[in-house]
């Protein structure tokens, strides 16, 4: 059985930025581009479109997100600083760990989500989210819209993702679209305020410490060898810490270079 989506609660549940508008729909083509019509027309930072079921959902390279009724998808609208954007963390990163540590309060203790750089969320090995991270700019300064897709429910996903994909009822969790919202945004509101330094003259350096520290031990693919795919090339080597700035750096031949996107797959040791 499916329910509708509670829009006072969700909007309850949006504890960071309340006051910025929110939009609760039954069905929408993707809370990604409504954000990014409400980001044109001067929406503020924390604007929220929250969706039961989308049609036209939109994953990262130009893929679709399947989004049936069952699973929770939402976009928020960030206002990031020109500063963090160019020395910060990506957004996109700090929703994968703030997601993780919402999930991991949500489900049994012996779940552990786990990230896999750049910002899918794993249980099992399994995707349960999929974060997708949309740039422009407007007479504001940047605006950057953060789409979740989070298997949260039993829904129907398509058969070709049945080995890759696993909703929160598989690991023994049925928490509420609503209840899961709110706590992530418990976890990546401070975390965001602390990183991007909006509410503060300036970001704070042991928090960004702090945070890679965490995304790290999220990541079962750090130290191993990998395979990275790029936009062109496909580029094999060991995994070995994340950059200041999140990015991925890898060791090829005794040389390290620093990736900051590209999709990560674990390759098997020589
Ligand atoms: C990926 O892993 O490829 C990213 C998937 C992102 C899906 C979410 S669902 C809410 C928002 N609206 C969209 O059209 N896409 C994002």
């Amino acid at each position: 059985m499916t329910t509708l989506l509670d829009e006072g609660a969700l909007t309850a549940a949006r504890t960071w930025c309340a006051g910025a508008p929110v939009e609760v729909h039954e069905q929408i083509g993707s809370t990604n581009d409504r954000v990014a019509e409400l980001a044109a027309g001067g929406a503020p930072e924390g604007t929220l479109v929250v969706a039961r079921v989308q049609t036209a959902g939109r994953g990262r390279r130009g893929k679709t997100w399947a989004s049936p009724a069952g699973g929770l998808y939402f976009s928020l609208l960030l206002r990031p600083r020109e500063e963090s954007l160019r020395s910060g963390l990506p957004a996109t990163l700090v929703a994968g760990l703030a997601l993780c540590e919402a999930l991991e309060s949500l489900t049994p203790a012996e779940v552990r989500p786990q990230l896999k750089w750049p910002n899918d969320v794993l249980i099992e090995g399994k995707k349960v989210s999929g974060i997708l991270g949309e740039m422009s700019r407007d007479d504001r300064g940047p605006a950057l819209v953060l789409g979740l897709g989070i298997n949260v429910g039993a829904a129907v996903l398509p058969a070709e993702l049945a080995a890759s994909a696993t909703q929160l009822p598989e690991v023994g969790a049925t928490p509420s679209p609503e209840e899961v919202l709110g706590a992530f945004f418990e976890r990546f509101g401070p975390l965001w305020s602390r990183l991007d330094g909006n509410s503060q003259a300036d970001s704070d350096p042991s928090a960004r410490e702090a945070f890679l520290r965490a995304a790290a031990e999220r990541m079962p693919s750090l130290g191993g060898p990998v395979r990275l795919h790029l936009p062109n090339a496909v580029v094999e080597g060991t995994f070995r810490r994340l950059s200041p700035s999140g990015g991925l750096v890898l060791e090829r031949d005794g040389v390290e270079k620093t990736y900051l996107a590209g999709e990560v797959q674990a390759a098997r040791p020589q």
